[in-house]
């Protein structure tokens, strides 16, 4: 494969890690190799990182330091959130969420309700959006915790959260969010918008894989869900992957600085494809909130057509881009988001997902349009 002439338009499934996030890691894996848990030196070199770290991460979302614990990634965040929950408040049997989370989010409350938790599903319109008066209304007395993701991994809708998490915060309810495809690219404050635990992910944010980080707002009683050696205080247990907390760290510190410049700009050629898209082909339906969006996202269905087709002509001429959800690739069923949002069976087999990151340009937009514009009217044809 010669990585040189390929468009990646697959950003919200992962990103390559920046070179200055690969190169704050090094050193970590070789010279600074030392357990953070140990009084030596080498070991209290990389506790130093490590906390360091920690702050950075901390202060994009405007938390405090100990309240941020390290995981696997997005999938263990989600987890901990809500199974710690769980188990913290044992007698609050009923959960709130959407049924366009992720599955990290779907399994785990699936999971819980083989164990006699309710997880009640919220109404999403059209647009894919969760509105927070219906929030309001369905919180009941031995409500657990509220689960709304901030942007939708696949059509890239984002959540009025902080709406949400003020209506969970004046109930007393705890309120989680999987940030997953937003921190970093987008403005999170967990005071300004009452968020008690939010899940991140490293590697959608040009970050390594593998590790991520669940905010735990101080106070929040949550049981451990990984136990061993007693690492984060207790919350998580595991020697500390010192090298992908570092390259999360400075992913976090590139992505704050970039955030501002890279929004506005992937916003701008997510509506230069989507424009020249629409004006010349017919039958090509937008998904999501056209005002809300994850920055950089495009969500479409094809009519009269399937995706897969459509993905494996882009590919032919070098261009990755995807069908919804990277978990349900592969899978012949619609996505089990764009039905939740009224999306007819037939049109959501024609989902096409384009991603743009910060190395997309303007003409990788126009090849992609041009390509997918010509694919489409070939498939028609047929
Ligand atoms: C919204 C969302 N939540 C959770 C995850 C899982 O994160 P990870 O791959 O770090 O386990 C993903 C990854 O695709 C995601 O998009």
């Amino acid at each position: 494969m010669d990585n040189n002439n390929i468009i990646y338009m697959d950003h919200a499934a992962t990103t390559p890690v920046d070179t200055d996030v690969l190169a704050a890691m090094m050193p970590f894996f070789t010279e600074y190799y030392g357990n953070p848990s140990a009084i030596h030196s080498v070991g209290s070199f990389a506790k130093t990182a490590v906390e360091n770290a920690r702050e950075t991460v901390a202060n994009v979302i405007n938390a405090q330091t100990q309240e941020i614990i390290f995981t696997s990634g997005g999938t263990e965040s989600d987890n901990a959130a809500l199974l710690g929950a769980a188990l913290s408040r044992p007698k609050r049997k009923h959960i709130l969420t959407t049924p366009i989370e992720h599955h990290a989010v779907l399994n785990p409350l699936h999971y819980l309700e083989e164990f006699g938790w309710e997880v009640e599903m919220l109404p999403v319109s059209h647009d894919g959006l969760v509105n927070s008066e219906d929030v309001k209304n369905r919180l009941r007395d031995n409500t657990l915790l509220v689960s709304v993701m901030h942007g939708n991994n696949e059509v890239g809708t984002l959540q009025p959260i902080g709406e949400i998490g003020a209506a969970c915060r004046d109930a007393g309810i705890l309120f989680h969010t999987d940030a997953v495809q937003t921190f970093g690219k987008v403005p999170i404050d967990v005071r300004a918008m009452k968020i008690d635990l939010l899940s991140i992910s490293a590697h959608k944010l040009y970050g390594p894989k593998g590790i991520g980080a669940l905010y735990v707002r101080r106070g929040v009683p949550l049981t451990p869900h990984m136990l061993g050696g007693g690492q984060e205080s207790g919350r998580r247990s595991g020697t500390l992957n010192v090298p992908g907390i570092v390259g999360l760290g400075k992913a976090a510190e590139l992505a704050q600085q970039l955030m501002p410049g890279e929004s506005k700009r992937l916003n701008e050629l997510a509506n230069c494809l989507v424009e020249e898209i629409e004006s010349r082909l017919q039958g090509v339906h937008l998904s999501g909130s056209q005002m809300s969006r994850v920055p950089g996202n495009v969500h479409l269905c094809i009519e009269g057509l399937e995706g897969e087709p459509i993905l494996l002509a882009l590919d032919a001429a070098g261009i990755c881009a995807s069908a919804g959800s990277a978990c349900s690739a592969g899978s012949t069923e619609p996505s089990h988001v764009l039905k939740s949002m009224g999306v007819s069976r037939d049109l959501a087999r024609g989902a096409i997902r384009i991603t743009m990151g910060r190395k997309t340009t303007i003409e990788d937009v126009m090849k992609t349009a041009n390509v997918l514009i010509q694919a489409v009217t070939d498939l028609r044809k047929l």
